[in-house]
């Protein structure tokens, strides 16, 4: 059932139990979309996420000529190859979604054709420099809104390679200038100083697109064809997490996730619950198409506080909502650094995050980079989700063990990442209503 309501009321409710199935991927459905609009063929996405963002990538890539149909277990994209995109008739929209608007802007700034795009509130804030730099190294001609969204690209007539070593670490940043280099002639590199999600570069592989992968260094080959072929998308770990820690903080919980994408990583969320104490199994392991995957058992845990901060922030960074209830809800103090990239989500998830929690009870410090959280009780009350998804759940999970009800506001944009959030989370046990 798609949650539209406003707001969402979460009473103290029984444990969570069952086994929970959670909607596919978003970095990869996203992913899977493009790539297949780029190939020769059909190409067949099965199990994934029909949610707002990945709707608008859907839209994006009908809007540049692209056949797609969808049902509601499989996309089927008649890709025409890597040259076949049409110059789009009105300016393209994103919505919520800087997944799209980052790895699409690659594919724009290459195009013998104008474009534009743009996004919703929370996106059009978000910055974009940090792809629109590079993209005019490589002769892209963009104009933004001092560096935010609106995007109007110019034709590109001097298409070239880049050679780029990432500053900030970005999985949207590196998989933009991957999709770019795919429209130029020779070789391009991208070095990563710490390694981000590397679905692009898995699906790319998967396509027998000529790409070398050398630890934290990308080759890539432009002007290649990739064969268009079937992917069933994962569940996707970043929802599941949300369960997870439901499972961990509410007492006699006992669930079990099937077939999650267990990608290293993205991984990171499963080995500092674990580290916490957390009772997390995975068995099944298994691979579908280039992705490692496995089910999760999670059981009621006593958790223990924990310190997180350099190179496992990024393997984290949108569980770090959910994270952060998890720390309040127990005793002690945990401690995140080098989170300043959590301040340029879809809210600035550290201010939100401190604001929510404070609301419940709960004591926080944070500076530009970091969060001090001491564990405590929730006593309830209303939270402003600041329209960002992964806020308005970790809300909503705090509810499940929180003294009193807690309401949170403006809850429409869980939509953009898990519509069937609601429905799944009162199936399992909770005493969840809309209003
Ligand atoms: C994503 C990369 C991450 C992540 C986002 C999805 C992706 O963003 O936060 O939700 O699919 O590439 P950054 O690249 O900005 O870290």
């Amino acid at each position: 059932m798609i949650n539209d309501a406003r707001n969402l009321i979460i009473n103290n409710s029984e444990k969570i139990f069952g086994e929970i199935t959670i909607p596919g991927d978003k970095s990869i459905t996203h992913r899977a979309i493009i790539l297949g609009s780029l190939s020769k063929g059909v190409t067949k996405i099965k199990d994934y996420l029909i949610s707002e963002d990945c709707k608008h990538t859907i839209g994006v890539m009908k809007a540049l000529g692209v056949d797609i149909k969808e049902s509601k277990e499989t996309l089927v994209i008649k890709g025409k190859g890597i040259n076949s995109l049409d110059k789009p008739t009105a300016p393209l929209y994103a919505g919520n979604s800087g997944t799209l608007m980052r790895l699409i802007s690659g594919i724009l700034a290459m195009q013998p054709f104008d474009s534009i795009i743009a996004g919703d509130e929370s996106l059009n804030k978000r910055p974009m420099k940090r792809i629109i730099e590079p993209l005019e190294s490589m002769g892209a001609i963009i104009k933004s809104n001092n560096n935010l969204p609106p995007l109007c690209f110019s034709s590109n007539k001097s298409k070239q390679p880049i050679n780029f070593s990432s500053k900030i670490p970005s999985a949207q940043v590196k998989s933009c200038l991957l999709l770019a280099s795919l429209f130029t002639k020779g070789k391009s590199i991208i070095n990563e100083n710490i390694s981000t999600r590397d679905h692009t570069e898995k699906l790319l592989e998967y396509f027998e697109y000529p790409i070398e992968i050398d630890n934290k260094k990308i080759i890539i080959e432009g002007e290649k064809e990739f064969k268009a072929k079937e992917i069933s998308v994962p569940s996707d770990i970043s929802s599941a997490a949300f369960f997870i820690v439901a499972a961990l903080i509410k007492k006699d919980s006992d669930i079990l996730i099937k077939n999650v994408g267990l990608n290293s990583l993205r991984t990171g969320i499963l080995e500092v619950l674990i580290e916490m104490g957390g009772d997390i199994k995975i068995t099944n392991r298994n691979i579908i198409g280039t992705e490692p995957i496995g089910d999760i058992q999670v059981k009621y845990s006593k958790l223990k506080p924990i310190k997180v901060s350099g190179s496992n922030v990024v393997k984290i960074i949108d569980e770090l909502p959910i994270l952060f209830i998890a720390c309040a809800a127990c005793s002690g103090v945990s401690e995140f650094f080098d989170i300043a990239e959590l301040r340029y989500k879809e809210s600035d998830r550290i201010k939100a995050m401190e604001v929510g929690l404070s609301k419940l009870g709960i004591e926080t410090k944070s500076t530009a980079d970091s969060l001090t959280i001491v564990g405590g009780k929730f006593r309830g009350g209303i939270i402003d989700s600041y329209n960002d998804h992964r806020i308005a759940m970790s809300f909503a999970i705090a509810g499940l063990i929180s003294e009193k009800p807690i309401t949170i506001m403006n809850t429409i944009n869980i939509n953009t990442s898990y519509p069937s959030f609601y429905s799944t989370l009162k199936e399992s046990g909770a005493q969840i209503f809309q209003s």
